[in-house]
């Protein structure tokens, strides 16, 4: 049986993910800040799915103690990790000279940093078994502009980037690295714009919807599964048409 490790598992696609591994039995790791949400969806989730296990580590993903505390909870319990997905972040909006540096270094910490520890922690078992697979959250900002994004293109542009030297530099150990970039998605992070804003974003849709996090779960699989071995180091863009 698999396991994998997801971060931002106790809400939106992390959580959409989570179910998805187990409903194929996979074992799931499920990682996340809010530990009060986490637990209960961890405690939920292990009634509903007998057929493996799920489990929950609060963690800081930008915190470095935190990311080893995780690996190291991870691997006591099962033997062997599979894949990671990086996916916990955060948005800051605002015209950069309106952002404050505290939310600048937070959100380069939490989306871009995170994924530099979780690599640190989990790449090198990964490495001595000659196998697994990262996937990243990336987003379609980090290929388009648009207003009042400029920390959270800059951040997400760098998760766009990196897939590429990470994939360059695992492949030779069986390790495949690859990004889904969500548009516009039906989560509680999107959920926070106005009416007005939602509205826009499915008028810019060719196919007039916004993405729904059960259609970025399925993309982590199909990337996470044995059907994409021949894919490493991209970005895959699932945005309902957004920005094409
Ligand atoms: P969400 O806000 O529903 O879930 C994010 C989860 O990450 C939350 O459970 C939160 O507690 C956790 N988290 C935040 N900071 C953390 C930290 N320091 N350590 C550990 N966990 C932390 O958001 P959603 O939409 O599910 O976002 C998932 C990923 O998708 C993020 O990387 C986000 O930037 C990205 N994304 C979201 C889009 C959207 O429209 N919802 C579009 C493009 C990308």
């Amino acid at each position: 049986m698999k396991t994998i490790v997801i971060t931002g598992a106790a809400s939106g696609m992390g959580l959409c993910a989570t179910k998805k591994f187990l409903s194929q039995n996979w074992n799931v790791v499920m990682a996340d800040f809010d530990s009060k949400n986490g637990q209960v969806k961890a405690d939920s989730l292990s009634k509903e799915f007998t057929n493996s296990k799920v489990v929950f580590k609060q963690t800081d993903v930008s915190d470095a103690e935190s990311v080893q505390n995780l690996a190291a909870f991870s691997h006591k319990i099962f033997d062997k990790i599979d894949a990671i997905i990086n996916n916990a972040g955060i948005f800051v909006s605002g015209a950069l000279h309106e952002i404050p540096e505290n939310s600048w270094d937070k959100i380069m910490n939490v989306d871009v940093k995170s994924i530099y520890l979780m690599t640190k922690s989990f790449v090198p078992d990964m490495i001595k078994n000659k196998s697994g697979v990262i996937i990243n959250t990336a987003s379609v900002s980090g290929l388009l502009g648009d207003y009042n994004m400029a920390a959270y293109s800059a951040a997400k542009g760098a998760v766009t980037n990196l897939v590429k030297s990470m994939a360059l530099d695992y492949g030779k150990y069986g390790i495949r690295v690859n990004n889904v970039a969500p548009g516009p998605t039906n989560t509680p992070m999107f959920q926070k714009n106005p009416q007005e804003t939602i509205d826009k974003f499915i008028a810019a849709s060719p196919i007039n919807k916004i993405v729904e996090p059960e259609d970025i779960a399925a993309t982590m699989y199909f990337l996470v599964s044995d059907d994409a071995r021949s894919i490493t180091g991209q970005n895959i863009p699932v945005t309902a048409g957004f920005g094409i």
